[in-house]
C-alpha cells in the first residue's frame, strides 16, 4: 500500500525490497493487520508521516531471502514479525526495552524503529504489502509453532502483546478494579489479560455499541457507553464507593472522541498530540495513589496532561510501546494453552488489492468491524 497524504492510502506497485545489511531478511507477507495506530497515521496525527510509505507492523510471511549473517532463520521459514525493530545489542534492548532500541531509529532518544510507522519511528517500510525487509533478523522474528492458527499468529505481533503488557504496567494486584478505556482490539484484549493479573472487577468504557457487545462476552466483564454515562469520571467514582478505580487503562490514544475542546485542540487545529480526552479520564477517575497505564499512542510533541490532579492524587503513570520479544515466549505459551484465544477478534479478511476500502471500513468503525487483516 502508499500512503498518498490524510485519509488516502492506494495500492501501487513498488520495487522489490532488497537485502540492505547482512543480517536483513526478506519476507513474503501472508497476512498484515491494519492497526488503531494505523489510523493515527491515516489521520495524519503523527508528524514527518511521509507520501509514498508503506504502512504495516501487525504481519506474518516466509522467509524467501536471507542476508549472509543470519543465523536464526532459514528460505521457507513460517515467521511472526514483532512490530518493533531492534537491535538485541543495546543497552535498551538488554533490559528487555526492546521498544526503545537505540540503535534501530538512532535518530531518535524516545521510541526505537517500528515497521511502517513514519520517519519518527526510522522510516522502514512496513507489511501491508507484498514482500517486506525485516531488519535484524536474527533478534525479532519467531517461527510460528506447526499447530498455531495463522490468525493468532499475526495477533501476535501486537495486539496480544499490547493488551497484556498494558495490564502489566497497571501492576494490577489480587481484588483490584480495573476501568479500560477503548474497546478495539487493544482494549479488548487489555480487558481479557486484567483477570490473568488477578483483577476481580474489570470495567470497560467506549461509545461504539457492537465493540461493548463483543468485550462484554469476549472479556469478560462491565461495559459502558460513555454517551450514555453523562460525566464518565463520576460514574466510575460512583460505582467505586466513591474511591475510583485501582488501575485504569488508556488503550485509546490520540483518536479520542468525547470532549469538543480536545478534539478541536487535538485534531483539527493540532495544537496538542492528538486528542487526550481518555487519558483524562483515566487521570480523573483512578483512585488516590492508583496506577494509570498509558498505550494508548500519542504524537510526541506536548498534551494538556491534567499534571496537577496527578501530583495531588500520587498517581503512578506508567507508558511504554509494547516490548513483544520481551513478551513473546509466555504469550505464544499461553495462546497454545487456550489461555488466551486471539482469532475471534478479527472480523474482517480483505485482499491487500482492496487497501483503501478497508482502511475506510476499519477507520469508521463500519460493518461491525473491530480488526482486519490484508490478505496480499
Ligand atoms: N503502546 C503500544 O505499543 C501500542 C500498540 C498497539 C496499539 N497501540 C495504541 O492503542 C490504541 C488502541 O488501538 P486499537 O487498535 O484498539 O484502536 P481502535 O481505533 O480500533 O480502538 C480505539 C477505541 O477507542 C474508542 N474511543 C474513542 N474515544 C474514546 C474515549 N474518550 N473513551 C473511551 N473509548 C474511546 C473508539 O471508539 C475505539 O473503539 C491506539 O492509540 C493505538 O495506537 C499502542
Ligand atoms: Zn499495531
Ligand atoms: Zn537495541
Amino acid at each position: 500500500m502508499n500512503y498518498r497524504g490524510p485519509f488516502r492510502v492506494r495500492i501501487e506497485e513498488k520495487p522489490m525490497p532488497e537485502i540492505l545489511h547482512p543480517n536483513d531478511a526478506i519476507v513474503k507477507v501472508t497476512r498484515a493487520c491494519i492497526c488503531g495506530s494505523d489510523l493515527h497515521l491515516y489521520h495524519g496525527l503523527v508528524p514527518d508521516t511521509r507520501v509514498g510509505s508503506t504502512f504495516g507492523h501487525e504481519f506474518i510471511g516466509v522467509v524467501v531471502e536471507i542476508g549472509p549473517s543470519v543465523q536464526k532463520l532459514k528460505v521457507g521459514d513460517r515467521v511472526l514479525v514483532p512490530f518493533n525493530i531492534s537491535c538485541g545489542q543495546c543497552a535498551f534492548c538488554k533490559q528487555g526495552l526492546y521498544g526503545n532500541c537505540h540503535e534501530s531509529n538512532s535518530m531518535a532518544t524516545a521510541v526505537g524503529g517500528i515497521f511502517g510507522y513514519s520517519h519518527t519511528a526510522g522510516g522502514y517500510n512496513g507489511g501491508q504489502a507484498e514482500y517486506v525487509r525485516v531488519p535484524y533478523a536474527d533478534v525479532g522474528p519467531e517461527i510460528i509453532p506447526e499447530n498455531m492458527h495463522q490468525d493468532d499468529a499475526v495477533l501476535l505481533t501486537d495486539v496480544v502483546p499490547t493488551g497484556y503488557q498494558a495490564a502489566e504496567m497497571g501492576g494490577i494486584k489480587t481484588g483490584d478494579t480495573v476501568v479500560v478505556f477503548g474497546a478495539g482490539p487493544i482494549g479488548i484484549m487489555a480487558a481479557r489479560c486484567a483477570w490473568l493479573f488477578g483483577a476481580t472487577r474489570v470495567i470497560v468504557i467506549d461509545h461504539i455499541e457492537y465493540r461493548l457487545d463483543f468485550v462484554k462476552k469476549y472479556a469478560p466483564c462491565e461495559a459502558y457507553n460513555y454517551k450514555s454515562l453523562g460525566d464518565p469520571v463520576r460514574f466510575i467514582k460512583k460505582i467505586t464507593d466513591w474511591f475510583g478505580a485501582d488501575v485504569c487503562i488508556d488503550a485509546v490514544g490520540s483518536d479520542a472522541s468525547g470532549s469538543l475542546l480536545h478534539t478541536i485542540t487535538g485534531k483539527k487545529l493540532l495544537l496538542q498530540a492528538g486528542a487526550a480526552t481518555a487519558l483524562h479520564w483515566a487521570v480523573n477517575s483512578v483512585k488516590k495513589g492508583g496506577i494509570v497505564s498509558i498505550v494508548g499512542v500519542y504524537g510526541p510533541t506536548d498534551n494538556l496532561v491534567p499534571i496537577g490532579n496527578v501530583v495531588n492524587k500520587g498517581i503512578t503513570i506508567r507508558a511504554n510501546q509494547t516490548s513483544v520479544k520481551r513478551l513473546l515466549p509466555r504469550l505464544i505459551e499461553h495462546v497454545q494453552n487456550g489461555v488466551i484465544d486471539p482469532k475471534p477478534l478479527i472480523t474482517h479478511r480483505i485482499p491487500l488489492q482492496e487497501v483503501s476500502e478497508a482502511y475506510r471500513i476499519f477507520s469508521s468503525k463500519l460493518d461491525n468491524c473491530i480488526k482486519p487483516v490484508l490478505i496480499p
